[in-house]
């Protein structure tokens, strides 16, 4: 049996240390009581950090060699939350166990596949496009959920800091009588606009200290893939409607939208975008390369619970729930009035549903890294440097993260860059010791992103990529990416 404790910090120098025998000893009882055979299992013990997650205390994956045969797993992985195993005596953590060895009782809502592709990612775009309902619903907003209570990007001394290294380059274009009249910034993802405006206070304020009348000539693009969001930072930066216009389009693929701006664009800003983009993850595992597949279910419990509360019957709720992510709050309180007494209803069947919302996974070999596209163009063999760097490791892949980034890099004019404020894994080696995701932060989901994946597309498409801690809030986990063209 081999065990893979990832939080191995946690058994020292906390105030109330993690004890390795409490966490796996009831583990190994309810093996041996449940007759697996020992030498095919793998207990692998995180730390989820996300209070909010989509895993049980106790899951099991197994590693099936033929997903197309029913065959019985070859081998077992057991996966431990160890912060909340933790807290549990033995008896219930062997209990939890038992019952995980046995086959949690969980009513799928779609059947396997790739994570990318899970209809966690239909949760998340409701999300957005229905923050306003969501809000209203939980009395705060989505800023308070993230960890710090607020974005770092309304920082000012980071907005500042970025606006004068524009200001430096357009000195330099000037200077050669080079420097294009129409000044491009584009933001992806802008939430409220709070990015937005602090950018464009700033650049203002710069501006008129500067003396070269830069602010006439800029212009902000804001995108976003939800129209409600859009139309909230709309209203954030009202004051310099005259520099801004909105986009609504896909982060993954911004040149759809923006391919007028090939080579144009000076700075594109994203911040907490790409830990909320569709990743699938992938494994190396005793020399063999594994994709991750997952399905997300519910606790039966939770689907009882939830047909009484509409009025219909167990079997119906997954229906339901594929027709709330279809039509939204608001259109299925019009078209399911037998189910719903209004969009307050309707509402609160989303939250009860994704606060119970779980992800079952499952090993699957992979037959080669190039029949599994990171990205549009992107082969998988990408993947290859970096699955084989060491011992086994389990990664994201960060396909939407991947195509946005690459995608990006194309709009940049030979003087600009893409600088991306988020939570990204730099090092390989961090996969073997930290949780990296997936976590629900209110009603979206989190991953970080495979930092380390994203230098190497960039280098290789001739660009500088850099991280560094965000310079401006101390012990923020925010990693700050920055890429240019290489001198
Ligand atoms: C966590 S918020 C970040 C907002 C802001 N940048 C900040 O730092 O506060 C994520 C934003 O990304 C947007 N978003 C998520 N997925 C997207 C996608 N595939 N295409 C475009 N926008 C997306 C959401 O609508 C939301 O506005």
């Amino acid at each position: 049996m081999l065990v893979d404790f990832r939080p191995h910090t946690r058994l020292r120098g906390l105030r109330e240390p993690v004890d390795f025998g409490a966490t796996l000893g009831p583990v190994v009882s309810a093996l041996t009581d449940e007759c697996a055979d020992l030498a095919r299992v793998r207990v692998v013990a995180d730390w989820v950090q996300y209070r909010a997650n989509f895993r049980d205390p106790v899951s099991v994956r197994p590693v099936v060699a033929d997903p197309g045969l029913d065959a019985d797993p070859e081998d077992l992985e057991l996966a431990l939350d160890v912060r909340r195993c933790h807290g549990l005596g033995a008896e219930e953590l062997r209990g939890l166990a038992r019952t995980a060895i046995r086959g949690s009782d969980h009513v799928p809502l779609e059947g396997w596949g790739r994570t990318a592709r899970s209809c966690i990612w239909d949760f998340n775009a409701l999300y957005w496009q229905a923050l306003d309902l969501w809000e209203q619903a939980t009395g705060r907003t989505y800023e308070q959920a993230l960890p710090g209570g607020e974005s770092d990007a309304r920082n000012r001394a980071g907005a500042r800091e970025l606006i004068n290294e524009l200001f430096a380059a357009w000195d330099r274009l000037a200077e050669r009588n080079a420097l294009p009249t129409e000044l491009y910034v584009v933001e992806l993802g802008v939430g409220n606009g709070s990015q937005a405006r602090v950018f464009l206070d700033e650049f203002v304020a710069a501006d008129a200290e500067h003396g070269r009348e830069y602010y006439r000539r800029l212009h902000y693009l804001m995108c976003d893939y939800s129209g409600y969001v859009l139309e909230l930072a709309r209203k954030t930066v009202a004051e310099h409607d005259q520099h801004v216009s909105s986009f609504v389009l896909d982060a993954t693929s911004p040149r759809t939208a923006l391919g007028f701006l090939k080579y144009k664009v000076f700075l594109v800003y994203v911040s907490n975008v790409y830990d909320n983009l569709p990743t699938d993850e992938v494994a190396q595992l005793g020399g063999r390369t594994y994709g991750v597949q997952s399905r997300a279910c519910l606790p039966r419990a939770t689907v009882d619970e939830l047909a009484a509360a509409t009025a219909t019957t167990p079997d119906r709720v997954p229906a339901l729930v594929a027709k709330l992510l279809r039509l939204g709050p608001a259109l299925l309180a019009e078209a399911a009035p037998d189910h719903f007494g209004g969009v307050d209803d309707v509402v609160a069947f989303w939250q009860r549903t994704w606060a119970a919302l779980r992800l079952e996974e499952r090993y699957v070999p992979l037959a080669g890294l190039d029949l599994h596209p990171v990205a549009p163009g992107i082969s998988g063999e990408s993947l290859r440097p970096l699955l084989e760097a060491g011992a086994d490791v389990r990664m994201h892949v960060s396909n939407g993260a991947a195509a946005s980034f690459v995608d990006t890099l194309t709009l940049l004019h030979p003087f600009g860059s893409l600088v991306c404020h988020d939570l990204f894994v730099t090092d390989v080696a961090a996969y073997r010791t930290r949780f990296a995701g997936p976590g629900k932060y209110d009603g979206s989901v989190v991953n970080w992103v495979n930092g380390t994946l994203l230098a190497h597309l960039g280098r290789r498409r001739g660009f500088d990529v850099h991280f560094a801690p965000f310079a401006h809030r101390d012990g923020t986990n925010i990693v700050t990416l920055t890429a240019h063209v290489r001198d």
